[in-house]
């Protein structure tokens, strides 16, 4: 078994964590060039569980890639991937794939979408890639060392009100009409004026969050390949994510509070209710 590779003593990077980074690289690359190969084209289009939540033929072939290339370097890993599922090994090294992130984007030809690509170790996010091939944005996080786009550092924004604030956020295919569901929420944050998007991607919203072009992110309902890799690039950009309790946040639970930080504690306030007054 490995030793621990995260967090190794800079400027020299331990050579395990340079070979992991090599591959989760070339598997997001690979899996972004078969969407571009797709997209536009005629592709078969299923339905999943719910309404208009959609599987293409794109989702499979980029996620056999994404696999192939994890499985030819790395057999005993541990991969858990949105259509293939969970598939458990004691390796303590985990890869999150979501091979299309913003599906119902893609079948549509709109281009707000990608590939998302986490690798956890020890149960803790190690690295994260989300590749736009459309957009040519490549955002890259290992723990420790920040985050880039397109190998230059990102930062999150430094926005301190919600009511200044520009957000984002997504809705399930389901489970919509809760008390302080998604809607709901939506609705508190709007009526007051606070402009919030719904781009269809939440790896995408994650990595804007990093960037700085959001300053707050929010969603009821992920799992935890749509946010593996972005909370990981959104911590290492300087900015905080949580659950909508404010507590430590992990993949494995649906909520996500993701923000520069600074509006993180009254947008928690506008989530719960508690504001505004
Ligand atoms: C979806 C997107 C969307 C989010 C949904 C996800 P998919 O992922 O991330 O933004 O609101 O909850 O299921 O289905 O396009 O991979
Ligand atoms: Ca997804
Ligand atoms: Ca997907």
């Amino acid at each position: 078994m490995f030793s621990h590779c995260p967090v190794p003593a800079k400027p020299g990077l331990h050579y395990l964590c340079q070979m992991l980074k090599t591959i989760l690289i070339k598997a997001a690359e690979r899996a972004g060039a078969i969407l571009k190969e797709y997209y536009g084209s005629h592709f078969q289009i299923s339905q999943k569980e719910g309404v208009n939540n959609l599987v293409t033929e794109a989702d499979h072939a980029a996620e056999k890639a994404i696999m192939e290339i994890i499985r030819e370097n790395y057999p005993d890993h541990y991969i858990l991937s949105e259509e293939s599922g969970d598939m458990p090994t004691p390796s303590p090294f985990k890869w999150i794939i979501d091979p299309l992130d913003g599906t119902v984007n893609f079948a549509h030809g709109l281009p707000l979408c990608c590939v998302s690509i986490g690798l956890e170790q020890d149960g803790e996010m190690l690295m994260g890639a989300v590749y736009n091939p459309f957009f040519n944005e490549f955002y890259f996080a290992q723990k420790g060392y920040g985050a880039t786009l397109n190998n230059q550092g990102i930062q999150v924004s430094k926005e301190k009100k919600v009511e200044k604030a520009c957000l984002v956020t997504g809705f399930p295919y389901t489970w919509l009409d809760q008390p302080n569901g998604p809607l709901d929420v939506f609705s508190r944050l709007i009526r007051k004026g606070v402009p919030v998007r719904r781009l269809g991607s939440a790896a995408m919203d994650l990595c804007w969050v990093a960037a700085g072009r959001f300053d707050g992110f929010y969603e009821h309902k992920l799992n935890a390949w749509d946010s593996a890799a972005g909370f990981l690039i959104v911590q290492e950009a300087g900015g905080r994510v949580s659950d909508f309790t404010g507590a430590m946040y992990s993949p494995y639970q649906p909520q996500i509070v993701a923000t520069n930080g600074k509006i993180h504690e009254e947008l928690l306030r506008w989530i719960d209710g508690s504001l505004p007054k």
